[in-house]
């Protein structure tokens, strides 16, 4: 496995890959790599014949008083899982080497950012959007990986791939959880002890709103409600938010007609968690 940090090193090397003949999977990371990363990797080993792993903790999809300096980093132990996972090339650049001096392009999808994530982290999908149309221009991948866990950014994602007629597969591959339901993720480390027992109650609410839709319930906000009761029963949790949504559109639903987005995002102390299920009726 290569390591590289220089932007147009990455550029050359997949031209000369792609040149050659080779597919080329992209799994776009911020490093803190954990079980759900790495099924991503795997997917792409498994679909690929070179594998290609971004560690970059971009500045700019925090916004300010977000946890950009505690985000959790470890690039040696990255390296090293990543490897475990079959990848080919890890591309490790600093922030002056995606963002230099002079650097004044941003890529924003709109409407599809506003709820959710977007309203109460706004510019966090203009953070996104830009370092992974970069990506996708060094690497030019065929396939790209993201997480259902970060559904919000796979629909914006797959959306701008769309519009600027990206030419490569976005694959989205399901949420990867520990054995009480909680969704991986790289902010879990951060949680304290007593904190990490009452996350549980995100996927068991998720599946309590889920149950609710099983058994006839078509009014969002009978459903929402009681959501939001189970959460709040927990004392340290707070509340970002809980919304029914359309999978496709994300606009929040009044009643569930078809498929339905559960997704919520929940804070414990400073570490803001997010989940969701994709409920589909009977
Ligand atoms: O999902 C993430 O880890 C990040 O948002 C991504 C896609 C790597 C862009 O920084």
């Amino acid at each position: 496995m290569q390591i590289i940090d220089d932007p147009s090193t990455i550029q050359r090397r997949c031209e000369s890959l792609r040149r050659e003949g080779q597919t080329i999977g992209l799994v776009p990371t911020m490093g803190a790599l954990h079980a759900g990363h790495l099924s991503l990797m795997r997917s792409a080993r498994a679909e690929n014949d070179v594998v290609v792993v971004s560690i970059f903790v971009n500045s700019i999809q925090f916004g300010r008083g977000e946890d950009f300096d505690s985000y959790p980093r470890d690039l040696y132990g990255d390296v090293a899982q990543a490897e475990t996972a079959g990848v080919d090339l890890v591309f490790a650049p600093s922030a002056e080497a995606i963002y230099p001096k002079g650097f004044r392009t941003y890529v924003d999808v709109t409407e599809l950012t506003e709820g959710l994530c977007g309203a109460s982290r706004p510019g966090h999908f203009r953070g996104v959007t830009t370092v992974v149309a970069k990506l996708f221009n060094l690497v030019r991948p065929h396939r790209a990986y993201f997480g259902q866990k970060d559904y919000q950014q796979s629909v914006v994602v797959r959306r701008m791939a769309a519009d600027l007629n990206c030419d490569l597969d976005i694959v989205v591959l399901p949420t990867v959880r520990e054995s009480d339901g909680l969704a991986m993720s790289s902010r879990n480390v951060r949680l304290t002890p007593l904190q990490r027992q009452a996350a549980s109650v995100l996927y068991t609410s998720l599946n309590r709103a889920e149950a609710r839709v099983r058994v006839g319930e078509r009014n969002a906000q009978a459903i929402l409600e009681e959501v939001r009761t189970m959460i709040e029963a927990e004392p340290l949790a707070r509340i970002d938010y809980v919304v029914l949504c359309d999978p496709e559109t994300l606009k929040p639903l009044d009643r569930i007609e078809g498929p339905v987005l559960a997704a919520l995002a929940v804070r414990f102390g400073e570490t803001r968690l997010i989940d969701n299920l994709l409920i589909t009726v009977p």
